[in-house]
């Protein structure tokens, strides 16, 4: 039986455990969207000899950005920000990916150069927010991508890539979840064009793949990884068949070689607490159609992430809540030690507090 402690390869890259890292916005980054001391810090404090981390959704151009406070990997001036995070994880021992994102309808005007719309497959009312200069506002209704907006779009992906190679990351991971640029082409939902981009899911796929070829094409499939939420509601996101849209998406990844794909479980919605009993699906579901390595996230306990690795279900499990009020994560879930519990309110935005002050475990419970 496989345990959360035995060591698994990803791509070129051998790891200790099995405890990731999930990526999460946590608006912290410095004027330019370039992220600063504190989040040497945070990511720092997370890293564990051997371990993998996600790093959050990092915007690949202006047009993509939909949080303001959240970094970015648009401009050179932001790859030695992300330089100091990579070599501070890298000094304990750890890998870590970048997770490239692109908004596209969940985001505000006031975001957009010039105050243009935001950008999307198609244009349909999104009933959400966005983090602006003034707070949480209501995302400002979208245009539709012309197939140069496609081509552009595509083109911001490898150029990202290219810059988190420069910064030094270990790969990238594709957002394609949570109802983002990617997840707004995948579910039909969202998407209603009648072009390449729409109609079959072989159509609406296109996009995923095609970013995620360009993101190859910098760093090599297998330091590439993809994260999709089958069933996902969270941004509005719905499907007429999402069985047979992640069906054909995860074939579809299978064959580009990648690091991972990284499956959140429908039982939650973006941040949100889990369904009540709920049990993870989607991991073993998708494992039938991609068989590289796979990663689950969403709702998981120490309980039961060592269940569903040592099932074979899935091969790491991606902690978010909790690691985000547990530095020291893998070593405690290592150890049976209790966890510190998450304060909600400091999730998005603010300073150090509930960001980099929440305790490890004292050393003589550690040892
Ligand atoms: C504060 C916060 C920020 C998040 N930001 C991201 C993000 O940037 N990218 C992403 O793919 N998911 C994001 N998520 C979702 C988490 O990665 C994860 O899927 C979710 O929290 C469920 O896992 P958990 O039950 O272990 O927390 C975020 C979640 C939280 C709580």
């Amino acid at each position: 039986m496989t345990s959360l402690f035995s060591s698994t390869t990803i791509g070129p890259y051998t790891l200790s455990h099995r405890v990731a890292l999930a990526p999460l916005t946590r608006m912290r980054s410095e004027a330019g969207d370039v992220p600063g001391s504190l989040m040497v810090e945070y990511y720092s404090q997370r890293a564990s000899e051997g371990g993998l981390l996600i790093a959050e959704a990092t915007a690949v151009s202006v047009r993509g950005n939909g949080y303001l406070g959240a970094p970015g990997i648009y401009a050179d001036t932001q790859i030695a920000g992300w330089k100091r995070v990579v070599d501070a994880v890298h000094a304990k021992g750890a890998r870590i990916f970048l997770q490239l994102y692109h908004a596209g309808r969940q985001s505000h005007s006031d975001l957009q150069p010039g105050g243009a719309a935001p950008l999307a497959p198609s244009a349909l009312a999104f009933d959400g927010l966005a983090h602006t200069k003034d707070g949480w506002q209501s995302a400002t209704p979208a245009r539709e991508m012309t197939l140069h907006d496609i081509e552009v779009a595509i083109g911001e992906f490898r150029d990202a890539a290219a810059r988190a190679q420069a910064a030094g990351f270990d790969g990238v991971e594709i957002h394609g979840a949570n109802g983002y640029l990617v997840d707004q082409f995948l579910q039909d939902g969202s998407n209603r064009r009648t072009d390449a981009y729409g109609g079959s899911r072989e159509n609406r796929a296109r996009f995923l793949l095609d970013v995620t070829a360009a993101a190859a094409s910098v760093f090599g499939g297998e330091r590439v990884g993809v994260r999709l939420a089958p069933g996902g509601t969270f941004g509005g996101m719905s499907d007429s068949d999402s069985s047979a849209t992640f069906a054909h998406a995860a074939r579809a990844l299978n064959e580009l070689g990648l690091a991972w794909l990284h499956v959140i479980e429908p039982r939650v919605s973006g941040s949100q607490e889990i369904v009540e009993g709920a049990h993870a699906v989607a991991a073993r579901e998708l494992r039938e159609f991609f068989h590289g390595p796979i990663i689950a996230a969403g709702g998981f306990t120490p309980q039961t992430a060592a269940a569903i690795v040592e099932a074979g279900d899935a091969d790491l499990v991606a902690f978010g809540r909790h690691f985000i009020a547990n530095p020291d994560l893998p070593h405690r879930i290592r150890h049976g030690l209790p966890l510190n519990a998450y304060d909600r309110d400091t999730f998005y935005g603010g300073d150090h507090r509930g960001y980099i002050d929440y305790p490890a475990a004292p050393q003589s419970v550690a040892a």
